[in-house]
């Protein structure tokens, strides 16, 4: 039998516009050079270094919270500078796509916080201004207790109704980019004078469990009018709700076959939604430190690994789950947090970062062993150690074993950890036939989700976005 052709893998690179990636710490470092996250300079030459070698995505995690221990600022969150602090990266992107043509841009929003209307919105202008090159990482929101604070909010939603809230939220976004304008609506024609042809709008009039629109939207359709649509949160109501309506979900494996089982989940998920399985795109979180030679990198990792402690790993655990490590008894189960008298909060936060520590079986890891798996790795995915070929085996080995479609890449130093991919192992699976020879390649009119395989720079027709186009109007 011949042999299978390989897959070839799609990239991109998971940033924060804050001194603090992945929930280790690592900004202090003489190595990192994340302080400079507050200059557009810095991330223009990460975007177009990123876009020279070829990557499909410069991807931004986003939110309003941070970490709470007991319903304050820990001390150690604010020291360590742990996912405390934090630009809007949103605003990046208009300067960063004006210096690239093809580099694609992914932006975390929360569905928690504002209307619809203003997140379809701004997205629809991003898509302008990128000329479609932009995704949106669809999250119920991280930190849940403090971005409730922040705003005011008395209750938490629970985590069960914020998947609800966000599947009406993306499904009223869809109403307006792709139901509102019919492909010929928007005339501009000097000439007659004439803007757009009203016979060809049509209003949007929802009406659902939680949210309310009627009218027209203001934004003129974008080159790929609805962003491509990321989703990242893997209990298993977030899978649902990203096997309906994601194009692309962001996993975070730690194990191959907990992140095989997801991959299968998802894509089994997808086809009982009518939706062709192999186009939603799981791409995993992967820590990779590359140097020129094996003990190069061990070195360079081991520099990261003596930075790491229980408190930060504590801390940051807190603010992604509700849980504090640092109470409970390191040596007993994890599975404390669930006794009787237990935090209200805890399941409720997030379920990802508590239901990757179950075993196959059932049980679950003492608290020490928990925070010996933290310590270093936050809320990370594989991590990927070695020289340029060592880091591409371990690499295509994740890939075929767990059918996932590529990487998020999550540097330990930033931005040098990008430097050293680009330029040791990029090169290294392009020779295997991973990455296309032609990193200038840009498919069909250059959108990102032409870039990650569709046929248009639009909704495929089984997504769900495609039921709200317009029958074009008879002229
Ligand atoms: C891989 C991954 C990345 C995430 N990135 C963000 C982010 O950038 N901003 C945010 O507010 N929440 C983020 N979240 C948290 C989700 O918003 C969600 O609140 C949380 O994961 C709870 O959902 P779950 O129980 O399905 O995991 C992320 C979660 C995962 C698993």
């Amino acid at each position: 039998m011949p042999d299978q052709p390989v897959r070839t893998m799609h990239l991109g690179v998971f940033e924060v516009a804050s001194p603090q990636v992945g929930g280790t710490l690592s900004w202090s470092h003489p190595y990192s050079d994340s302080v400079r996250h507050r200059e557009q300079q810095h991330w223009i030459d990460v975007a177009q270094l990123l876009e020279a070698a070829g990557f499909d995505f410069l991807f931004f995690a986003d939110g309003y919270g941070y970490p709470s221990v007991g319903g304050d600022l820990p001390e150690a969150a604010a020291r360590g500078g742990l996912n405390f602090t934090g630009l809007d990266p949103m605003l990046l992107i208009p300067t960063l796509a004006h210096h690239t043509s093809r580099l694609g841009f992914v932006v975390t929003s929360s569905t928690g916080i504002d209307h619809p209307v203003a997140m379809a919105r701004r997205f629809a202008t991003l898509d302008h201004l990128t000329g479609g090159r932009i995704g949106w990482n669809i999250v119920t929101g991280a930190s849940q207790d403090t971005v409730a604070g922040l705003f005011g909010h008395t209750e938490l939603t629970q985590h069960d109704t914020r998947y609800e809230i966000a599947e009406e939220y993306v499904d009223l976004c869809l109403q307006l980019w792709e139901g509102c304008w019919e492909d010929e609506a928007l005339v501009q024609d000097k000439e007659s004078g004439v803007f757009a042809d009203r016979s060809r709008l049509h209003r949007v009039e929802h009406v659902g469990k939680h949210f309310r629109s009627s009218g027209f939207f203001t934004v003129v359709p974008s080159p790929q009018r609805t962003p491509v649509l990321f989703q990242a949160g893997t209990s298993t109501r977030g899978r649902e709700f990203a096997a309906g309506q994601a194009e692309c979900v962001f996993l975070q494996g730690t194990t191959l076959p907990h992140a095989a089982a997801n991959v299968a989940d998802i894509r089994a998920r997808a086809a009982a939604h009518g939706r062709d399985p192999r186009s939603v795109k799981v791409l995993v979180g992967a820590t990779v430190t590359v140097a020129a030679t094996h003990d190069e990198a061990i070195a360079r990792r081991e520099g990261f690994l003596a930075m790491q402690t229980d408190e930060v790993a504590s801390v940051i655990y807190a603010g992604n789950t509700g849980v504090d490590l640092s109470v409970l008894d390191p040596d007993r189960p994890l599975s404390q947090i669930f006794e009787g008298g237990a935090d209200a909060r805890i399941g409720q936060m997030g379920q990802s970062n508590i239901d990757r520590f179950k075993r196959p079986d059932g049980s679950w890891p003492l608290v020490r062993d928990v925070l010996d798996e933290l310590r270093g790795r936050g809320t990370r995915g594989f991590t990927v150690v070695g020289d340029p070929v060592e880091v591409a085996d371990q690499l295509e080995e994740i890939m075929d074993v767990t059918d996932v479609d590529g990487f998020l890449l999550e540097a330990i130093f930033s931005p040098s950890d990008h430097e050293l991919f680009c330029e040791l192992v990029v090169p290294e699976l392009r020779r295997r036939g991973r990455l296309p020879a032609d990193p200038d390649r840009a498919p069909g009119s250059g959108s990102l989700r032409e870039r990650l395989g569709a046929d248009s720079p639009r909704v495929r027709a089984d997504h769900p976005g495609a039921r709200y186009v317009p029958v074009p109007t008879p002229a």
